[in-house]
């Protein structure tokens, strides 16, 4: 199939996003299937991702629900036997699942910072660990897109996931080492103060949603589009001098 990423089999990790909107997992799986990816579509919710699996079938796009928590390895080893029982090979993997608690560490229990680092730290290297050998064996090299935050750099009031998004900046640094001469890159995108469903969710009110577009140097509100279309450069052929990078899509929110 003809598109950017034309041929590649690629995992989007919590492709369902909450509610009916477009989080970052779901505009990137829509994009990758409108590039020509085959996507296998895990999210812990079913429903979630059987209705990011409709808005690929409205698109005549090639995708596939799949029900997991990546919290748990026996769930990741799945999803990618899963990828590799339908299409044959795996390319991608784009660990996007991530839950932010927001507080400081003299409020959080020890469950609540644990959950934080198993969510959006130890579900990466489950998923990671398990799709390598597949995409060594299956497709001689692949590419790993980890989804983190500016919070690793503005973490005022945010302390559990700012250190969560710090631990995958490093994975991604250190696994791109590890893994460059085996053809597999590995590169993170840290998403800025974004519209998505994921930040709706927490109520915002229009001041503050106004308060966050005048944080960015462009005075521009970003969408989990603006996320999905860097993801899909460097999960590109394009990309295939990049690893290692963590890319703001931020708007100049870092730069301001
Ligand atoms: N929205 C923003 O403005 C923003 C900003 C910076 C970073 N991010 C990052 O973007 C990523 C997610 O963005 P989104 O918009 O897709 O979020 P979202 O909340 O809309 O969707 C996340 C999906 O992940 C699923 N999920 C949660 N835990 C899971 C688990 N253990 N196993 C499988 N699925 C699970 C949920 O069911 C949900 O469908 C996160 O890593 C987040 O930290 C978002």
């Amino acid at each position: 199939m003809a598109g950017r990423l034309g041929g590649k089999v690629a995992i989007v990790t919590g492709a369902g996003s909450r509610d009916d909107g477009i989080g970052n997992g779901r505009a990137i799986s829509i994009l990758f299937a409108r590039e020509g990816a085959s996507v296998l579509l895990v999210d812990r919710r079913r429903a979630a991702a059987e209705h990011t699996a409709s808005l690929v079938a409205g698109e005549n796009g090639e995708a596939a629900p799949f029900e997991a928590d990546v919290t748990s390895e026996t769930a990741c080893r799945a999803m990618v036997q899963a990828a590799l029982d339908r299409w044959g090979r795996l390319d991608v993997l784009v660990n996007n699942v991530g839950i932010g608690i927001a507080k400081r560490v003299t409020d959080l229990t020890l469950d609540e910072w644990e959950l934080q680092v198993r969510v959006n730290v130890t579900s990466m290297v489950l998923a990671s660990k398990h799709a390598i050998p597949a995409m060594l064996a299956s497709a001689g090299g692949g590419v790993i897109l980890n989804i983190s935050s500016i919070a690793s750099q503005r973490g005022r009031g945010l302390a559990p996931y700012a250190a969560s998004k710090g631990a995958v900046e490093a994975l991604t640094r250190a696994m791109a080492a590890d893994h460059g001469r085996d053809g597999i890159r590995v590169n993170a995108i840290a998403p800025g103060p974004a519209y998505t469903p994921m930040v709706a969710a927490g109520g915002m009110t229009e001041s503050v949603r106004e308060a966050r577009r005048k944080a960015t140097a462009l005075g521009l509100e970003g969408t989990a589009w603006d996320i999905a279309a860097a993801a899909v450069y460097l999960c590109s052929d394009e990309a295939r001098w990049v690893t290692g990078v963590v890319l703001p899509v931020d708007g100049g929110v870092l730069v301001n």
